[in-house]
């Protein structure tokens, strides 16, 4: 009898989102830290998690922590702000290894960028219901003037790759309606699904207003927190970077792909699990 065993190597640093979103802050690691490995699971099978209830998306999320936790990361980044906003503290609480989330970042890298201090927040309705960004931006800022639009048609446009169909601008144009007659000079891309849609979002918006993604700041974060930890790769070879996803690998592949301009093997899993005991007490 033959046991087959996979053996993963530990140390790795572990990425999720709700589906293709968090490969916006992959691509960026890719580029900041390009010898360290990346687990990323995405849960396209559940997504949009914008619009469902509090309980579910942090219970979507535990399982997600708890898939990445069986290959020992150093740090996992909650590529989501969605998730972001329910389950951060918490999270960080729990777990022993470092845990980042996007919205802190997106929320500095913004404050950097702005010179009217007129700034627009979009994300998912439970971003926007969460008002964490407004809380973020404030705690430092007190007298920033802050919109903030939920534009729940976005992440599907993403999701099901749909974003070259010939009607996907005038979806934006629509979501983003709300916006135009506003004064801003930075946007927050406050979902990390926004930035492969970034040429059309630009397009609705108008030039004069920076876009702000929080996957730059965030892959930084990472850097630095490794860094004073010790905990970079060193080593020069090639890591083998692991995707998984609860939908279709081949709809995964395909934007994930295109997205990072490279080849990339997908897993399928399933992640109805009862959370385990280190993350539910
Ligand atoms: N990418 C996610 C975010 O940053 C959310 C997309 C969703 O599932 O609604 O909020």
């Amino acid at each position: 009898m033959t046991i087959e065993r996979v053996v993963f190597l530990a140390g790795g640093i572990g990425i999720l989102d709700s589906g293709v979103g968090g490969l916006t802050v992959v691509k960026e690691v890719f580029r900041q830290l390009p010898l360290e490995e990346v687990i990323y699971i995405g849960d396209s099978a559940r997504c949009p998690y914008g619009s469902r209830p509090t309980h579910e998306i942090h219970t979507f999320t535990l399982q997600m922590i708890d898939f990445l936790l069986q290959f020992e990361p150093k740090a996992i980044v909650i590529a989501c702000n969605t998730a972001t906003a329910v389950v951060l503290e918490e999270v960080k609480r729990k777990i022993s290894i470092p845990v980042i989330g996007v919205i802190e970042p997106g929320a500095r890298a913004a404050i950097r960028e702005t010179k009217s201090n007129r700034i627009g927040v979009i994300g998912t309705l439970g971003t926007i219901r969460s008002r964490m960004y407004e809380k973020v931006l404030r705690k430092t800022h007190p007298d920033l003037s802050i919109t903030s639009l939920a534009c729940p048609g976005l992440v599907p446009l993403v999701e099901d790759g749909h974003r070259k169909m010939e009607d996907a601008f005038q979806i934006v144009q629509r979501e983003l309606e709300p916006l135009k007659n506003i004064s801003l000079d930075t946007l927050i891309l406050g979902c990390t699904h926004y930035p492969i849609i970034v040429d059309l979002i630009q397009k609705a918006v108008g030039d004069d207003v920076v876009l702000i993604s929080s996957a730059e700041e965030t892959a930084s974060e990472l850097s630095s927190i490794l860094a004073l930890n010790h905990q970079l790769v060193s080593e020069h070879r090639e890591p083998s970077h692991r995707f998984f996803t609860t939908g279709s690998p081949d709809a995964f592949r395909k934007i994930a792909e295109d997205w990072l301009k490279r080849k990339i093997d997908v897993t399928q899993v399933t992640l109805d699990h009862p959370i385990s005991e280190r993350l539910s007490s």
